[in-house]
């Protein structure tokens, strides 16, 4: 092979080769996890500012649930995210479930889901009395979904099982103004 053979052939190889290589590896390697946060948290029941009677009987959780993909380059098409609240210490009382159908997210993309479930089987008593004497409750969230990147040629699918601790006060609300985001448990 002659100089100039060699010259188009190492042109070929970095312009062609090395990128249809690297390319998919810098994406299998890149975290196609999107980012997830609660931004509020209330339950109208704990608010201890209220007269109780009034509210004891309302069983509703209001929530703001927020999911961020943070690549600039691919989109996200989600299945279903199956949120579950669960309640107590050991967060072992599943009190309520929320679905979101499955879904595109752009790229930079946020979405936000501000609704309310209702509870079933949560001790409110307990709950009422802890939050009237200064303690806290525990409430705790799970978010699970399966995740797709697509490209043109080859796409990549992973579960993604989120959760996070939300602690409440007699304000009803959760305890921390900041957005609580949920951590990877295992995927
Ligand atoms: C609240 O409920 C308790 C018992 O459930 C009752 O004794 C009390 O009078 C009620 N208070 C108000 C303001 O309705
Ligand atoms: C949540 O969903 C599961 C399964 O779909 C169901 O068994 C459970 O009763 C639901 N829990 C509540 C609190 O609605
Ligand atoms: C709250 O009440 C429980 C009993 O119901 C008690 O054990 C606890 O010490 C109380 N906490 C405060 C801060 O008063
Ligand atoms: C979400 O919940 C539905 C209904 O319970 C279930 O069929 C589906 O497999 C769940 N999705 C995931 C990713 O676990």
């Amino acid at each position: 092979m002659d100089e100039s053979g060699k010259i188009a052939c190492l042109i070929c190889c970095i312009c062609f080769i090395l990128p249809t290589i690297l390319i998919p590896i810098g994406l299998c390697l890149q975290s196609i996890k999107p980012r997830c946060y609660i931004n509020d948290f209330y339950a109208p029941a704990l608010n201890t500012h209220i007269p109780s009677n009034a509210t004891s009987s309302n069983t509703f959780i209001f929530f703001d649930l927020q999911l961020r993909n943070m690549m600039e380059e691919n989109s996200l098409r989600y299945g279903d995210l199956n949120l579950t609240l669960f309640y107590g210490p050991d967060g072992n009382i599943p009190v309520a479930n929320y679905t979101v159908p499955g879904f595109k997210q752009g790229k930079k993309n946020t979405n936000d889901w501000r609704d309310v479930v209702e509870t079933h089987g949560l001790p409110w008593n307990d709950a009422i009395k802890a939050v009237s004497n200064g303690s806290k409750v525990v409430f705790r969230a799970d978010l699970v979904a399966d995740v797709k990147l697509k490209q043109m040629f080859w796409s990549k699918k992973k579960k993604m099982v989120l959760k996070a601790t939300v602690e409440v006060d007699g304000s009803g609300e959760k305890v921390h103004g900041k957005p609580i985001r949920l951590k990877s448990f295992a995927s």
